[in-house]
């Protein structure tokens, strides 16, 4: 089968690589979307710029070389670039010389939204996924920073849209092995472009973290969640807990190449800003470090065939996700 890396689909859509706080002012950061090597930094105008990691001269790798005044030079020939990858510099010609325009390096476009920065390959054809909470000034915004897994970001997306492994693989935060039965899931419109159920759960809320996050010294809270994706790979979950205290989480998932990703999560809370938003989200780190846990020790990209693996009511919105997934792959970017 096909890598669904190679889907020229994904090259027109935004996918989260790093944080805007990971560009700094001297130093270039390396990372690789859909197997491509790039390379991104801040140049003068202090836009950030993506460019592929390879100096047009001889093609050695410019996150090697380092940044003066948002000015990029490569470690091999010392050449110079600039505002939108404009080489500025070549430091062997003589003064006057014209830079010939193949020197310029191409770049992909890239925007800076909810504290990410987001590349796209190609021309962009979908919006980066919208979370209204963005500007609602009840609610505040907090990163996580961005991991490498060694795992598909296909898996990462299944994983997301599925709440039967809660039991299973959250049992050192909130899963309850006691209740491991998922109510019939409606797949409806969330609103704003989300597609996916919501449900109602009583979770463990048994620890000091578990009762940070929740705001309730109960043994047992109730949630109201919803679950739903954007396409190609991203995910929000929203708790709203009975006070009416909202955690939104957001769940990125960037293919690096078929089997392995970038994943980054997001926050937004109308809790009383009191405390540190890193502990806030110590306990959203704790969970996903228990999937990463379980999706590491699964080989490979997910199969994509709609036969390929057996699936219960309770897959319904994964499976309803990795059909749309497929669906989108296989258009044609006319
Ligand atoms: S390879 Fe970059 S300047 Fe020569
Ligand atoms: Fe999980």
């Amino acid at each position: 089968m096909t890598a669904f890396i190679e889907s020229p689909a994904l090259r027109h859509c935004w996918h989260p690589v790093a944080e805007a706080v990971d560009i700094g002012a001297d130093a270039p950061l390396s990372v690789t979307l859909l197997g491509n090597d790039l390379v991104l930094w801040r140049s003068p105008s202090s836009d950030i710029v993506a460019a592929p990691d390879r100096c047009p001269h001889r093609e050695a790798p410019l996150s090697l070389g380092w940044v003066d005044d948002g000015v990029i030079s490569c470690p091999y020939h010392g050449w110079a670039f600039g505002d939108g990858g404009r080489c500025v510099r070549v430091p062997s010609a003589t003064p006057g010389t014209a830079i010939p325009p193949a020197a310029h390096l191409p770049c992909v476009n890239v925007r800076e939204q909810y504290g990410l920065v987001w590349v796209c390959l190609d021309e962009p054809r979908t919006d980066i996924p919208e979370i209204p909470q963005e500007t609602d000034s009840r609610f505040r915004r907090i990163n996580s920073g961005v991991q490498r897994w060694n795992a598909s970001a296909t898996r990462l997306t299944d994983n997301f849209m599925d709440i039967s492994h809660f039991p299973w693989v959250h049992t050192g935060t909130f899963g309850d092995r006691q209740r491991t039965e998922v109510p019939t899931l409606e797949l409806q419109d969330l609103g704003a472009g989300w597609y996916g159920y919501q449900f109602e759960v009583d979770a463990r809320n048994a620890d000091d973290d578990a009762r940070l996050i929740s705001g309730s010294e109960e043994e047992v809270v109730h949630r109201h969640m919803s679950t739903g994706f954007t396409l190609p790979l991203t995910v929000r979950s929203t708790i709203r807990y009975e006070d009416g205290l909202e955690h939104i989480l957001l769940l990125c998932s960037s293919p690096i190449d078929d089997d392995h990703a970038y994943f980054t999560f997001v926050v937004w809370r109308n809790d009383d800003f009191s405390v540190d938003g890193n502990e806030v989200i110590a306990f959203d780190r704790a969970i996903g470090e228990e999937d990463r846990g379980l999706l590491e020790r699964v080989p490979g990209s997910l199969p994509l065939g709609q036969t390929d693996l057996a699936s219960v009511q309770a897959d319904r919105g994964s499976v309803e996700w990795r059909r749309q997934f497929v669906e989108f792959l296989e258009r044609s970017p006319s």
